[in-house]
């Protein structure tokens, strides 16, 4: 029979479960940060950089839904093309206003170089500060990592190797391949293909809530990294744990 002690802690935390064997990370905006960029949008666009960088992830992201959901995925685009194309809808809307449309010539003659250096910029991503030392421990503790996110595997060897990432990961995994973008469940099926383990035995770690909410919903064990102090989604599922920064994975692992 349990003892008193044993059955309040049970109570409190759940049935005790063994830590996940695997850890994989969102990409952008959890493990780099996407809002980085807003320093260099704000040289190229004076008093428009928070609101451009703001604006052109929230884009991105509204794309990678749209090509995944709409005709069976017949205007996939990856990632960095989908990138690009939100950066010129957030300039098209931001920089050049209301009722000032230029012909696509004129529009690239005037904007192109701000277009190549912010998308320069996206290659080299600040991480978060803490993320290295979370990795390398994480790494020294025998725990297999990995990325699995939207982005195409060009731009993910890019940031991870500007970010000193390469030897911490055992895998960076795309859903390139299958031209689906998360929150689709084959995008999240990748992770369990790439470690061969099931999904509630892998820690899916993301800040972006929708993410978590999604890898949630497949299966996974998962934290969400609520830098912003924001509000969770409300559907009615929460991730199995939130933390304040990445180290907040490492507590998945000591009792
Ligand atoms: C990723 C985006 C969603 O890396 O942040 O998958």
């Amino acid at each position: 029979m349990p003892s008193s002690t044993q059955t309040l802690q049970a109570q409190a935390t759940g049935p005790r479960r063994n830590p996940p064997r695997a850890v994989l990370f969102d990409a952008y905006g959890t493990l780099f940060d996407v809002y980085s960029v807003a320093q260099l949008a704000e040289e190229l666009f004076p008093g428009q950089g928070q609101a451009l960088s703001m604006l052109w992830r929230d884009k991105q992201i509204e794309y990678t839904r749209l090509v995944t959901t709409s005709n069976h995925g017949a205007h996939y685009q990856p990632f960095s093309a989908l990138t690009r194309a939100a950066l010129v809808y957030a300039i098209k809307k931001l920089v050049l206003g209301p009722g000032k449309a230029l012909t696509p010539e004129d529009f690239l003659l005037e904007h192109e170089p701000a277009i190549e250096l912010l998308l320069a910029q996206y290659q080299h991503l600040d991480a978060f500060p803490e993320n290295l030392a979370v990795l390398k421990q994480l790494k020294a503790q025998g725990i297999a990592l990995g990325i699995l996110s939207n982005g195409d595997a060009a731009m993910l060897q890019a940031a991870v190797h500007s970010a000193g990432f390469d030897s911490l990961l055992d895998h960076v995994i795309s859903v390139d391949p299958i031209r689906k973008f998360k929150t689709d469940p084959e995008a999240y099926a990748l992770g369990e293909q790439a470690t061969g383990l099931a999904a509630r035995d892998i820690l899916f770690v993301s800040c972006n809530g929708w993410d978590a909410l999604g890898a949630t919903w497949y299966g996974y064990t998962t934290l969400w990294v609520n830098r912003y102090q924001l509000p969770f989604e409300e559907l009615g599922t929460q991730p199995t744990r939130s933390g304040a920064d990445l180290r907040a994975a490492l507590d998945f692992f000591h009792p």
